[in-house]
């Protein structure tokens, strides 16, 4: 990897200065953490799996004219993305309970949800990113109402595309989490998708029989977690170019 300026690093990935101006390089590591990083592990070549899933994802979602960050992947671990100006939300879209609204609502785990429900959560290690409420987002100047709407459009147009991609390959959409920043032209900014959509940040279970292919496995120590991802992998059809690093459980570099 050549030497390039590092400008941020969050817990599962890295940012460096791209080559040229309005773009980032990123990175991303086999570092794995949960319950905000009280729970850590390095799990070889995950890092490489979600980098060639969030890509070929995102190369899909704006093929339906979904615009995000992504200008190519680069390598085994890095990705050009456009720079964007972060809105500090986890945007987290559901389609069956689990997780945090199984227990804040009493909802059993599995439960089909009467419609797809969009949840936001302040992106704030300390305060443990906490639920959040319109109100919030526009009285604290996160996001205005229009880019809340847009935000809301573009994920439910997420969810319908990655529910019917999995669908086809044996897997149910539980849920998952994106991010959003905002690109400046001129006097006007555009809400786009960014960061990455990965087993790491969706719950995916396998169509038949209910089994978790995702980060739950880390978080719960149900094993086999780079085995899972691996299968999602597979399933998408993206292993056979994925070089043996995973398949033979080396770690791959950035080159
Ligand atoms: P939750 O049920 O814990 O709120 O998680 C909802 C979805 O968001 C699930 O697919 C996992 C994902 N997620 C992240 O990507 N990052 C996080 O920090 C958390 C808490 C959840």
């Amino acid at each position: 990897m050549t030497r390039r300026k590092k400008l941020y690093e969050g817990k599962a990935k890295i940012l460096y200065e791209g080559p040229e101006p309005g773009t980032l390089i990123q990175y991303f590591k086999d570092d794995t953490t949960a319950f905000d990083a009280t729970k850590k592990a390095v799990l070889e070549g995950k890092g490489v799996i979600n980098n060639r899933i969030s890509e070929f994802i995102m190369t899909r979602l704006a093929g339906i004219g979904v615009q995000n960050h992504l200008i190519k992947r680069m390598n085994l671990r890095e990705q050009l993305i456009r720079e964007v100006e972060i809105i500090p939300l986890e945007v987290v879209c559901r389609n069956i309970a689990a997780g945090s609204i199984s227990t804040r609502l009493g909802i059993p785990e599995g439960t089909a949800l009467p419609r797809s429900i969009i949840e936001f959560f302040y992106k704030k290690d300390e305060l443990h990113d906490p639920l959040v409420t319109e109100e919030h987002i526009t009285a604290f100047n996160w996001a205005a109402t229009q880019e809340i709407d847009d935000i809301l459009a573009m994920t439910l147009r997420v969810n319908d595309f990655l529910t019917g991609m999995f669908s086809a390959v044996g897997i149910t959409l539980v849920d998952f989490k994106i991010e959003f920043g905002r690109i400046y032209e001129g006097d006007f900014s555009r809400v786009i998708l960014a960061d990455e959509i990965s087993p790491d940040s969706c719950r995916l279970w396998d169509s038949t029989t209910n089994e978790k292919l995702d980060k739950d496995r880390f978080r719960r120590d149900l094993g086999n977690v780079i085995e899972s991802y691996t299968e999602v992998a597979r399933r998408l059809g993206i292993m056979k170019e994925m070089p043996t690093v995973i398949q033979g459980g080396i770690t791959g570099d950035a080159s």
